[in-house]
């Protein structure tokens, strides 16, 4: 099982609040959004630098800055949605892109409904924004379809997976680097995790 658990104790702490039952719309959305800033942190570490001259007060410095690598994020609808705006904070030039899937209740399988990427997205360094990594089917079907827009290098960032969802991204798309906050024990008969958060859209925006 090839995945990266980003288990820093600032998000492990939010997590635990957010799985809560108890944490309402309101404080999910604005926890959420700060795990997801904390999450970029991680899933930057490997961006490339390039040396720039600059002057401080004191005295003139070769330092560091990114090198220019185009970055482009892509929310699964609708519970993807919910950690762009952390991202963003950290990396505010990136474009976004925007995939629409749902599940088909009775086979779990994933259907497309839309789909609006940057015309440029065969340059950039993709994230896709799945927070539950559940069957894996929406992911898998996500990476698929910008593999076939040209994309060609793919993070997948989620929030709780489960065994199942991290197998089949493996299987399917074995160049694509998994991360997430938690590895979740398994899935119940309605393809939620357990033990989950419960329907990460729902919690994000009130509805049930
Ligand atoms: N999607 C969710 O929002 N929650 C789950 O547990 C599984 C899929």
């Amino acid at each position: 099982m090839q995945v990266r658990v980003i288990d820093h104790p600032l998000i492990q702490h939010k997590l635990t609040l957010i799985r809560d039952v108890k944490t309402g719309p309101k404080e999910f959305r604005e926890l959420l959004e700060e795990v997801a800033m904390l999450m970029a942190y991680e899933i930057t570490r490997d961006l490339p630098l390039e040396t720039t001259m600059i002057e401080t007060p004191v005295a003139q410095c070769a330092c560091k800055v990114l090198s220019g690598k185009k970055i482009s994020v892509v929310p699964i609808l609708r519970a993807g949605l919910g950690m762009v705006n952390g991202v963003l904070r950290l990396i505010p030039a990136a474009k976004v892109g925007h995939v629409g899937l749902y599940r088909d209740p009775e086979t779990l399988m994933p259907v497309e409904y839309y789909c609006k990427l940057p015309s440029d997205i065969a340059e950039r360094e993709i994230v896709v924004i799945d927070p539950m990594l559940a069957t894996g089917g929406s992911s898998a079907a996500c990476i698929e379809l910008l593999k076939r827009k040209g994309a060609r290098h793919i993070k997948l960032m989620c929030l709780v997976a489960a065994p199942e969802g991290i197998h089949l991204v493996n299987n399917q798309h074995p160049d694509v680097e998994i991360y997430t906050a938690a590895v979740d024990e398994k899935l119940n008969d309605h393809g939620y995790i357990v033990p989950g958060l419960g329907d990460a859209g729902d919690r994000i925006f009130g509805t049930k």
